[in-house]
């Protein structure tokens, strides 16, 4: 799809094309999630969570409900990052309570076992097929995000075969086979871009890179396997469809947050809770859109605190542009009501 050269109007786009507003856009990582009753009667409906994300009318549904019940900027949709290791072989499962399960690759003949990149795109048809009903069923005003997770975090999961605390498993395998680690990356990464040019073809129209574990990346490592392949899936995306808006989130880079907004070259960089929005807009902000970075327990405590912090992220971001979101998921034990709070209180006239 190409991207039209008149201004946007949307403004999500807005900021993210470099425009400070008096208002930032706002919308919330998994805002499709457990913390919403109408979310868990349509689950129960699809059976369970895998059968939800591979049924395009009830996983448009889900991501359609946050819309109509706060009018968020924008609108992500509603599958998972988990789904292309699925898609490139692995069997992928989820334990209630527990969250996923994967065939570990190492189990699984390694690399080489794995199907090219460019064979996922019957497995993942659905998930194509519920970005075109998005396309078409969304309101005027609301930005239709595609997601996929980088390189890295899959691979913590392809190789742990679950999700680990510290992602032992992955340094692991990169440090006792890097050869086979490092092939390991580059098939995630030609995956994802295929995966997101799709979505974008389907017509999603901004595209958002999950790093999750970045944290867990130190030095030369951050760059090599979180940074670099953030920045050739960037690249590549932005060449096959210009103007392409492209979202990255390193969760955890903490002061490296800086070299992120240089060398991925996303438009916006989404931020956690472990910076604070005045370091973030002296250094970050200058060199790139941020997006972020409520701390998500405001969405289970709520109150004057919610009000405080998120009249502080705002005033702190409102000299350049700046997207409105959490520093992570919201979770399931979150108050819907204080959803809206933070809504009201960032639209409020000052
Ligand atoms: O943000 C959205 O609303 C869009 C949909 C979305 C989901 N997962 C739905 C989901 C997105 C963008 C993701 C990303 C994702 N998935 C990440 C990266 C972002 C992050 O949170 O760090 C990761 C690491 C995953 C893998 C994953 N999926 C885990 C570890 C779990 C289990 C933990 C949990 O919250 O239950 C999931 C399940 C999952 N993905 C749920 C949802 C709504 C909950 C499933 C349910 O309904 O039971």
């Amino acid at each position: 799809m190409t991207h039209a050269p008149t201004p946007p109007s949307k403004l999500l786009l807005r900021a993210l094309a470099g425009e400070t507003l008096p208002v930032p856009p706002i919308w919330m990582m998994r805002q499709a999630g457990r913390y919403l009753p109408e979310y868990r009667a349509t689950r129960a409906q699809a059976g369970d969570f895998l059968s939800l994300c591979y049924n395009p009318d009830l996983a448009a549904e889900v991501t359609l409900q946050p819309i109509r019940r706060y009018g968020f900027d924008a609108s992500i949709l509603f599958a998972d990052i988990l789904l292309v290791p699925q898609a490139l072989g692995l069997d992928l499962w989820f334990v209630t309570g527990e969250g996923p399960r994967l065939s570990p690759i190492t189990e699984k003949g390694g690399v080489a076992a794995l199907k090219p990149a460019d064979a996922i795109h019957e497995h993942l048809a659905p998930v194509y097929e519920t970005v075109r009903i998005l396309a078409r069923e969304l309101p005027s005003e609301t930005t239709l995000i595609g997601f996929a997770g980088a390189p890295w975090t899959v691979a913590t999961y392809m190789i742990a075969g679950r999700g680990t605390p510290d992602q032992a498993p992955a340094h692991t395998l990169k440090e006792e086979n890097r050869p086979e680690f490092e092939a390991l990356i580059d098939r995630i990464t030609e995956a994802t871009i295929e995966y997101l040019s799709a979505q974008v073809k389907a017509g999603a129209e901004v595209v958002k890179l999950f790093d999750s574990w970045a944290g867990s990346l130190r030095d030369d490592d951050l760059d090599r396997y979180s940074i670099a392949p953030m920045a050739r899936i960037t690249a590549e995306l932005k060449a096959r469809h210009p103007g392409l808006p492209v979202i990255a989130f390193p969760r955890g880079a903490g002061e490296r947050f800086v070299d992120a907004a240089r060398a991925i070259g996303a438009d916006c960089i989404a931020l956690d809770d472990g910076v604070s929005p005045e370091w973030a807009a002296e250094h970050v902000q200058p060199i790139a859109c941020v997006q972020g970075n409520l701390a998500s327990r405001h969405m289970v405590t709520g109150g004057q605190e919610l009000i405080d912090e998120t009249r502080r992220i705002r005033d702190a971001f409102s000299g350049g542009p700046h997207v409105f979101n959490l520093g992570h998921g919201i979770t399931p034990d979150a108050d819907p009501e204080n959803v809206a709070l933070m809504i009201e209180t960032l639209r409020e006239t000052r």
